[in-house]
């Protein structure tokens, strides 16, 4: 026997040489979720261990996530019933919180990558991404405007990257043009490329309340069993001007990961979901599986796959186990 390949394996210095993907902190993107008001700090059930801010505690979660080695976080907002209408207005008023807490936090840490979420569904009173008729049809083009406005809001809230999670056709393309209309060349566009119609979106829905008040979104998220089509997405996200590429779910999209990063290259990034930090978090307080072992390793194969960045839940207690050393 020549080739015996437990002799790269033999000791931990040796396996560490030739170790091929390595996880950083650097690579982790920290989904906040926040609502008006001051001194909230509300748990969500289906999302243990993460909450829901005002302004105020959620200047302390970044500050000691920050402290950890944290630098890039995407916001998503809990807007009141009262505030969401069929336009979703309220995504561009200029006395919105959101976008008010965007300007305090960049002021606070200018250093830091902040990313918004451009979709219709936390200020739309259906909870679709898009314009409800009054069939009940998503109506793309009607929608397109909406968009463009909520982008420059949050351009002029100072958010670094706008990242559109609606899925409507063209958005990309449409959003840039009232980027650089408006001056904003310099804010990126983190496109939501392959993003499927998943049953593992329900624990951030619960988070925002933003559940679709009728009908589901496969008319617009694409079919968990198509793999070409997220090529023609990626094809139209790209010529379209996405700095970024993302898939999401990731851990039940490897393939389609690893495939987007073979094809493009645009830095590629993948969404470790709600539903899959849930399941995890759910099995390892259960004593089932161990969580220093099994976080890590679920993160690991998104980067594995081909993923450059990752949105992750599991970011702070990731940089926490790192800076202790234990992963
Ligand atoms: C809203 C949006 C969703 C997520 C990110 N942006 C939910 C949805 O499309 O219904 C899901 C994120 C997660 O589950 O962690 N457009």
């Amino acid at each position: 026997m020549y080739s015996r390949p437990r002799r790269n394996r033999a000791t931990a210095a040796i396996r560490s040489m030739v170790q091929e993907t390595r996880l950083d902190v650097a690579n982790l993107i920290y989904p906040l979720f926040m609502e008006d008001g001051k001194n909230i700090k509300t748990a969500i059930p289906s999302l243990p261990d993460i909450y829901r801010y005002s302004l105020d505690t959620l200047l302390k979660e970044i500050e000691e996530s920050v402290e950890l080695g944290i630098e890039s976080f995407v916001l998503f907002p809990a807007v009141d019933d009262s505030l969401k209408d069929k336009i979703a207005s309220y995504s561009y008023r200029s006395d919105n919180f959101y976008l008010k807490a965007a300007t305090e936090i960049k002021k606070r840490f200018p250093h830091i990558m902040l990313m918004s979420d451009v979709a219709m569904d936390p200020y739309s009173s259906d909870g679709h991404d898009g314009f409800v008729d009054e069939n009940g049809k998503i109506l793309n083009d009607v929608t397109l405007p909406i968009l463009g406005k909520m982008s420059v809001a949050q351009a002029e809230a100072g958010f670094d990257i706008l990242g559109p999670s609606d899925m409507m056709d063209g958005r990309v393309g449409f959003m840039r043009a009232q980027l650089d209309e408006a001056g904003f060349i310099d804010v990126g566009i983190m496109s939501y490329t392959a993003k499927y119609a998943s049953a593992y979106y329900g624990p951030f829905r619960d988070a925002l309340g933003s559940a679709p008040k009728s009908g589901d979104k496969k008319t617009y998220q694409m079919n968990p069993a198509n793999k070409m089509e997220a090529l023609r997405q990626a094809a139209m996200d790209a010529a379209e001007g996405a700095d970024f590429l993302m898939v999401k779910p990731a851990l039940c999209y490897l393939d389609i990961i690893h495939m987007l990063k073979e094809n493009f290259d645009l830095p590629i990034t993948a969404y470790n979901v709600s539903g899959e930090y849930a399941m995890l978090k759910a099995a390892c307080q259960n004593g089932w599986l161990n969580y220093e072992q099994a976080m890590p390793e679920m993160l690991l194969s998104m980067k594995r796959a081909g993923a450059d960045g990752i949105l992750t839940y599991f970011a702070k207690d990731f940089a926490r186990l790192r800076k202790e050393g234990i992963v």
